[in-house]
């Protein structure tokens, strides 16, 4: 028994040297230690013997069991370590590899442009309001003091689809919209960027359809110096804060008085360039302080409130920000145009 023993410590402690695994490790394990492996089998018989042989036998088969255990720990510690250093091997990464770019997508320069203008006047506190694409003629020209028949409709061709509705031809009809959901409270701060449809062939500086984005503040004591306040803060923080503005008189139905801003040139500061047309001045946008009529049709009392609009053409901010000659680059998906306002 003894000798059966000592074979089975040596055949095991060969076998493990040999183990190229963890797993035929396992199995090692398992066969010589187990319940069924020939060493529990040995000890199965130790009821056979005498009881001066018994402790002996049982102290051997312990150390025979412990011997090959200590080979197995050891093996094993062995075998793992090799296998991370196989893993360190062959997952290694070349971290100066120079790496492969990863595609980003962009804003399309407009929305770049209008989520600019947005984040501004959300800074200044306005909200942002949205109306409809099909518009009621009412919203966008009777409650903007254009009544039917009134010449200044002319200036905004228009595709209607019956009699009485439209798609709007400008962003004005929010504020009409907006102005009714107050109720005549004020105060009322808003700017709305949305897309506008008009009669026009398309050319360089023409598009059937562009964007808009009107501003409408309404409260008590509202003066014309806060619009031109707001207006060089705008022109500043678009164009660069060397900036200054300068107002035309102009007409507009729904503001009295009606203005356009131009801005300094940002290309030459006012000495004369193509950019400019050689006068020194950009014209950006057309505002005013809202009409009595337009107030008094929304429900408020012109007496007690006042207001100030303005409206502009993002493309137009765009074109001149960025240089861009066409206004139909912005509509024709060109790969070629959009790609060069990718991120680097
Ligand atoms: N709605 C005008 C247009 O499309 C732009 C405009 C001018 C809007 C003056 C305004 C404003 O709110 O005060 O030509």
């Amino acid at each position: 028994m003894q000798e059966r023993l000592k074979e089975l410590q040596m055949e095991a402690i060969e076998k493990v040297n040999a183990a190229q695994d963890l797993k035929e490790l396992n199995d090692i394990r398992v066969a010589y230690l187990g319940k069924k492996g020939p060493i529990t089998e040995v000890l199965r018989g130790m009821g056979k013997l005498s009881a001066e042989e018994r402790p002996i036998m049982g102290a051997l088969a312990n150390e025979v069991r412990e011997a090959i255990t200590t080979k197995l720990t050891e093996k094993q510690e062995k075998l793992e370590a090799e296998e991370v250093q196989k893993k360190l091997a062959t997952e290694s990464i070349d971290v100066t590899l120079p790496g492969r770019p990863v595609k980003v997508g962009s804003h399309h320069p407009l929305t770049a442009v209008i989520e600019e203008i947005e984040d501004l006047f959300l800074g200044m506190g306005y909200t942002i309001a949205e109306g409809p694409e099909v518009e009621k003629d009412y919203y966008n020209f009777e409650a903007l003091n254009l009544p039917k028949g009134h010449p200044a409709r002319d200036m905004q061709d228009s595709f209607y689809i019956t009699e009485e509705i439209l798609l709007r031809t400008h962003t004005s009809p929010v504020q009409a919209r907006t102005m009714e959901k107050h109720k005549g409270k004020g105060p009322v701060k808003i700017i709305c960027p949305g897309k506008v449809y008009r009669r026009d062939s398309d050319d360089a500086t023409h598009s059937h359809q562009f964007m808009q984005i009107e501003g409408l503040v309404i409260d008590e004591n509202i003066r014309m110096s806060d619009l031109k306040g707001t207006l060089a803060t705008f022109a500043k923080k678009m164009f660069g804060e060397d900036r200054e503005i300068r107002l035309r008189p102009s007409f507009f139905p729904f503001t009295e008085p009606s203005v356009e801003m131009d801005i300094s040139c940002f290309m030459c500061g006012g000495s004369g360039c193509n950019v400019c047309k050689k006068t020194g001045w950009i014209e950006i946008l057309g505002a005013g302080m809202v009409h009595p009529n337009v107030l008094e049709m929304a429900g408020f009392d012109s007496k007690k409130y006042t207001g100030f609009a303005f409206g502009m053409g993002p493309e137009r901010i765009a074109m001149l920000k960025y240089g861009i000659d066409d206004i139909r680059h912005f509509y024709t998906n060109d790969r070629r145009f959009v790609s060069q306002f990718n991120r680097v």
